[in-house]
């Protein structure tokens, strides 16, 4: 097929009709496939427009909106350990699943994650509770140690960075070392007044420990839901927690800028909120109206009591040029395999997109059948959280419907070239009598070189699931071409070139 698509890339320069559909990807409801890759075996051409299909699919590649930077979840202490163990209990399975999750290469059988997200100390998935300094009043930082976590999780990130050298990690505290807390602590309290340019030197610090390690970070936060007095499992003070202010975090955000940018950080993106949804109108609004010129943009989670995607909108208008990321939802056991499925491409990997997300992760990457391990006392998920993969005790590991609702997602935009650019969404519409059953995401991926063709993929959820036979006849047209898919129901990733 490598040979087809060279001969066909070369035909693009005087025709279009060479156009065709060469990589499926699918994932059904039925769980007959779980993110597998085929090429069609007959030949999907974009030909001359015919009958449009019962939903009719519009490609519209003259919109073209944000970068996709990938899909992924957190490496929480607790996923690290799991991993850890299953490389000294198992190696061949570790690895096997590292390769499964991040191996970005175009084409391989792999869920393509490209971006992670990691606690700089103890979050509610941690082992114990720590911060990388703990020595009281230690207001120079002199007893500053990133080897206050455990080992294994700086490992695993060199391990992941074997698999794929540019992953993009997403680094914060779940708290201010206790010391710098009003009261002290990790759980709960603020951070306690004069403290905003030691919080900054703290997480620059934490920035070169990366580097000296050797692990790149590409975005930084200051706070991971700095809103958390306002949940109801924090309210209890059971995990690391800061209620943090947004004009707080605007002041540590403008020292910090200003620290990483003399300290050769200036490509680290400074990333602020990391809340829910149904905030989207005020705190990110008011940082960066406090701040906006520190920050290269804001994340959001799917927490909170009427919290919808589209409330990401309330922030986007108003600074449509800030970048947007989707960094946490959780998945919790016992929840529907296929209900899950929908409800993550639908609001997260499709939805979050649509309203200007970059990113989106699922919380924990790794957890047991149990939700563990976690932080002794932490009420977190209530039933216990699920993470993106299982990994058992006796050196096996399982993907989740989280993985795969990533997976899908990410061979939309995994660079086509080894080292090329991620793909960028672009306008997509949904028309016909079953123009409900489809909910569709569209990207444009670019190439190394500008004389080979451009990957166009879909991502489409099928979930007309009401019938003993949901496959939905469509249509799809692109630049005045018409091809015809059967969509089963589930998810389902095709790409072609132009
Ligand atoms: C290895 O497997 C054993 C036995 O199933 C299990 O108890 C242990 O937790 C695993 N080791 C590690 C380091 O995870
Ligand atoms: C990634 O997948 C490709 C294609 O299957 C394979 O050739 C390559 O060895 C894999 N890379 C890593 C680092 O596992
Ligand atoms: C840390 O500083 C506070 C405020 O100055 C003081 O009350 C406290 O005793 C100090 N703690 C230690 C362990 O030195
Ligand atoms: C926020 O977004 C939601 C969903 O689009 C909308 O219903 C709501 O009116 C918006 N709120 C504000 C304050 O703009
Ligand atoms: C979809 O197309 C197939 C094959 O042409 C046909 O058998 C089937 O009835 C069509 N389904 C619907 C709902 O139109």
């Amino acid at each position: 097929m490598r040979l087809l698509s060279i001969a066909s890339a070369a035909l693009v320069l005087h025709s279009i009709s060479a156009q065709q559909i060469l990589d499926v990807w699918t994932t059904t409801q039925d769980k007959g496939s779980l993110l597998k890759g085929t090429q069609p075996s007959t030949s999907i051409n974009f030909g001359t427009p015919g009958t449009a299909g019962n939903a009719d699919i519009s490609v519209d590649d003259s919109k073209v909106y944000q970068t996709i930077y990938g899909f992924g979840a957190t490496l929480t202490d607790s996923s690290a350990k799991l991993f850890d163990g299953l490389k000294s209990n198992n190696s061949d399975e570790y690895w096997k699943l590292m390769d499964y999750m991040f191996n970005v290469t175009d084409g391989a059988n792999s869920g393509a994650l490209s971006y992670i997200r990691v606690s700089i100390g103890a979050s509610d998935f941690s082992d114990t509770e720590y911060s990388w300094d703990d020595t009281n009043n230690d207001t120079t930082l002199a007893k500053f140690s990133a080897d206050a976590a455990p080992s294994y999780l700086f490992s695993t990130l060199t391990d992941i960075l074997s698999i794929n050298s540019n992953i993009m990690i997403h680094a914060l505290p779940w708290s201010a070392p206790g010391w710098m807390k009003d009261p002290v602590g990790m759980n709960g309290g603020t951070l306690a007044s004069g403290n905003e340019d030691l919080l900054a030197n703290y997480l620059l610090k934490a920035l070169q420990a990366f580097k000296s390690k050797d692990i790149p970070i590409f975005s930084i936060a200051i706070q991971a839901g700095p809103l958390q007095i306002n949940e109801p499992e924090n309210a209890d003070g059971s995990l690391p927690s800061t209620d943090m202010p947004y004009d707080t975090e605007a002041t540590v955000g403008k020292s910090l800028r200003g620290l990483m940018n003399d300290n050769g950080f200036t490509d680290v993106k400074l990333i602020g909120f990391e809340h829910n949804w149904n905030h989207a109108d005020a705190y990110p609004v008011q940082l960066m109206d406090a701040a906006a010129d520190s920050f290269d943009g804001v994340s959001f989670h799917c927490y909170g009591d009427g919290s919808v995607y589209q409330d990401q909108a309330n922030f986007t208008s108003k600074y449509p040029d800030k970048e947007v990321f989707f960094t946490e939802c959780s998945g919790t056991i016992g929840s529907d395999w296929w209900s899950d499925i929908k409800s993550n491409t639908d609001k997260i990997t499709i939805g979050s997109l649509e309203y200007g997300s970059s990113s989106a992760m699922i919380w924990n990457l790794a957890l047991d059948s149990s939700g563990g391990p976690k932080l002794p006392g932490a009420d977190s998920c209530n039933g216990g959280c699920r993470g993106v993969v299982t990994i058992n005790s006796d050196g096996t590991w399982t993907a989740n419907q989280e993985f795969y609702a990533l997976g899908q997602a990410a061979k939309a935009i995994v660079p086509k070239d080894p080292n090329g650019p991620y793909g960028k969404r672009i306008g997509v519409s949904v028309s016909g009598g079953q123009d409900w059953a489809l909910r569709v995401g569209a990207y444009k991926t670019e190439r190394v070189s500008s004389s080979d063709p451009a990957r166009y993929s879909l991502v489409v959820l099928n979930w007309n699931d009401g019938s003993s036979d949901g496959t939905v006849n469509s249509t799809i047209e692109f630049n005045g071409k018409q091809a015809a898919y059967s969509f089963p129901v589930g998810v389902t990733t095709l790409s072609w070139y132009a």
